[in-house]
């Protein structure tokens, strides 16, 4: 049996404070697609008290959730300009550079490599800021629906704006429309997003799911 030595290159990518806010952001979505539509459809038949106050407390978790997406949909796009770290903005260049939307394409088909700029490819990239903007929609659709459930403290302080952007949507059943369709983007975003991760660090031996973890990428010295 012959065994090969590759060295390998470690390189950091991720700050703490985007690790963290990965996470916390996978985490509030999940819970708020499972409570989410739990709202839509309560399947869980109530005890015959009326103490006991399911709905409630999934609506309750929702909010949390909610609340806590709305503080790192915010904290994320600051981050995105004015981190030290310019290494998603380097990314930008791509995306604006039709050869490198080519490369990258390209490459997902096994032909060559794209040098990225920054951390993302074009097409990657694009898709985060669409889900960031998604994020964006849900937070004000869902405090929109908030300030009409809850009419003092918050929700009475964003009553008037939660009033224009009801009507702008054409009524407050639009509105939850919106909130409940868009729930989907999210889902399907969710599986090609982990197909996509673990699939590429095992093409281009880079950029692998543990960066995200660890903040570093290791990878073969020549790659
Ligand atoms: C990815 C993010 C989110 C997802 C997937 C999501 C999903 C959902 C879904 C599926 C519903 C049920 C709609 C229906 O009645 O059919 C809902 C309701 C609601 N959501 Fe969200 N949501 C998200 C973010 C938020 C945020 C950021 C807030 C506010 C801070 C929020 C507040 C609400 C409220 C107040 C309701 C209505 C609850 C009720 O009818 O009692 N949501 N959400």
């Amino acid at each position: 049996m012959t065994t090969t030595n590759v060295a390998y290159k470690q390189e950091k990518i991720f700050s703490a404070a985007i690790r963290v806010f990965h996470w916390l952001r996978a985490l509030s979505i999940v819970a708020l697609v499972a409570t989410g539509f739990y709202i839509a459809w309560p399947y869980v038949i109530g005890a015959d008290s009326t103490d006991v106050l399911v709905q409630g407390w999934i609506r309750f978790g929702h909010l949390i959730f909610g609340f806590t997406l709305c503080a790192i949909t915010g904290s994320r796009a600051y981050l995105f300009f004015f981190s030290k770290s310019d290494i998603e903005r380097r990314s930008f260049k791509d995306v604006m550079s039709p050869k490198s939307w080519l490369a990258q394409i390209k490459s997902y088909l096994w032909m060559g490599h794209l040098d990225k700029a920054g951390v993302y490819g074009p097409l990657q990239f694009m898709t985060y800021f669409a889900v960031s903007v998604l994020a964006a929609f849900m937070c004000i659709t869902g405090l929109v629906l908030y300030a009409n459930v809850y009419h003092q403290g918050l929700g009475g302080a964003l009553w008037s704006t939660a009033s224009w952007i009801t009507e702008a949507m054409g009524g407050l059943a639009m509105v939850r429309i919106w909130h409940h369709d868009i729930t989907w983007c999210f889902i399907i975003f969710l599986v090609i997003h982990i197909y996509m991760a673990v699939w590429y660090g095992i093409r281009f031996k880079h950029n692998a799911v543990d960066a995200i973890v660890s903040g570093y990428d290791y990878h073969p010295e020549k790659n």
